[in-house]
């Protein structure tokens, strides 16, 4: 049977990281000067961050390969009272209400049907303490008017929930706010925002201890305008990291990948169910780490996966549970409720599609566990349906690759939002 399956060689590079290039147009967009952007992610996501930045008057041009940005200087967006329509995108959505909220503009924010029904509460929350707020009050999805504060007003707070999008959204709102605000974080989230307002010379200060983080940004200070350059999307990484672990005869190398250790939960699982995972040629880019990625076909083993490690490894769960359908044992994922308000309910969506394969998985509202096989029920057409999530078409495209058996996947183009070079990219290391 394994000589009918695919094996997958060769060396690939990733389209740029997602959270990194919206926050290279936004943040950008902030800059006294032009900021240069190499190997920004062009995906539909990225874009509706950057059409909307457009209606503040940001000048955002492709010349070659590369993007600039006109940085208008912190605060000095043009007015524009209209609708946003962030698309699929909870970042376009939630850093752009942090970047706006010290505005006086009304703005009507929308999204697609999936976006419309994730929670967005949150975030205003947080922003109501530099006076912005939404309409009607207490609707927690888009579509809603945003309303911006006359003056933003200097805060400390709280945060509560472990999200990098909360935290960015804050950090935006605190840049254009007289005085020093700050931000306590008690979980460790996706540090990016933080990197690159360092990077840019932006007046924040970062200060660690043991349980947390307190950020401090002296607002209404000018931040400097550098090239920015966008290392691979490890999340994107993850999908051919995988796909060479649980394939036969397999090895790939992932070039230029970003590995800021908030982001590689995911090596660190894999690596613990005792995958063949190398890292090569280690370099700070932009203050960011980077490297190669080395990945080989591995036998795996169950692993449980605690509550902590959720924030490094969040948007990488749908793919994982693939892996852990081929490791040997029950693996266990805890403390995973955040994945219900994702792109879509992903413990759910992944359930729906993996049950009718035969495979033994089940869940509680933050939890689930998956039993690998080797008898993956084949016999029939299958049909999973994405829900509108492009990391559960990637995900059950891999595994249908692995299997060497055509899926139909219902909203596979939503692929488009975070890897549009996604099949290509694995038919070029696909040898039959
Ligand atoms: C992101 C943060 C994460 C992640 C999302 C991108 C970011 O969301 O799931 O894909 O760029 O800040 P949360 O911070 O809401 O968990």
């Amino acid at each position: 049977m394994d000589k009918k399956l695919p094996k997958f060689v060769g060396t690939i590079n990733i389209p740029g990281d997602k959270s990194i290039s919206h926050r290279a147009l936004i943040i950008g967009s902030q800059a006294t000067g032009i900021v240069k952007v190499t190997n920004l992610l062009e995906s539909a996501d990225v874009f509706s961050t950057m059409n909307a930045l457009r209606k503040f008057g940001v000048d955002i041009i492709k010349r070659g390969k590369d993007y600039y940005v006109y940085g208008l200087v912190v605060g000095g967006l043009k007015e524009y009272n209209g609708t946003i329509n962030c698309g699929n995108s909870g970042t376009t959505a939630r850093l752009l209400m942090g970047l706006l909220s010290t505005y006086p503009i009304t703005i009507n924010f929308t999204g697609d049907k999936s976006l419309s029904k994730r929670p967005m509460g949150r975030v205003i929350n947080l922003l109501r303490e530099f006076g912005a707020n939404a309409l009607p009050e207490n609707k927690n999805t888009m579509p809603f008017k945003f309303l911006g504060s006359y003056v933003g007003l200097q805060n400390d707070q709280k945060l509560n929930v472990p999200s990098a999008q909360l935290k960015s959204a804050w950090c935006l709102a605190a840049l254009n706010t007289k005085g020093i605000s700050t931000l306590e974080e008690r979980f460790e989230t996706r540090d990016h925002t933080e990197i690159m307002l360092k990077y840019l010379n932006a007046n924040i200060k970062i200060k660690k201890s043991k349980n947390k983080k307190i950020i401090s940004i002296f607002g209404k200070t000018p931040i400097d305008a550098k090239d920015i350059s966008v290392p691979g999307d490890i999340s994107s990484a993850a999908f051919m990291i995988i796909l060479a672990l649980i394939s036969k005869n397999s090895k790939v190398i992932i070039k230029n990948v970003l590995l800021n250790p908030t982001r590689t939960g995911i090596l660190d699982v894999l690596k613990k169910m005792k995958a063949k995972i190398k890292i090569k040629n280690k370099k700070i880019i932009c203050g960011e780490l980077v490297g190669d990625i080395e990945a080989k076909s591995s036998n795996l083993k169950a692993a449980i996966v605690p509550e902590k490690m959720a924030p490094r490894l969040i948007d990488e769960y749908p793919i994982l549970f693939i892996a852990a359908c081929f490791a040997k044992g029950t693996s266990q994922f805890k403390g995973i409720e955040e994945l219900r308000v994702k792109e879509s309910d992903r413990i759910q969506s992944m359930e729906l599609g993996l049950k009718p394969l035969g495979v033994k998985i089940s869940s509680t509202k933050n939890s689930v566990k998956i039993t690998g096989t080797n008898s993956f029920k084949l016999n029939k057409k299958i049909k999973i349906d994405a829900k509108g999530d492009h990391r559960i078409a990637m995900s059950f495209y891999i595994l249908s690759q692995v299997l060497n058996k055509p899926f139909k996947i219902k909203d596979f183009n939503y692929v488009k939002t975070s890897f549009p070079s996604f099949t290509k990219t694995i038919n070029k290391i696909k040898k039959n």
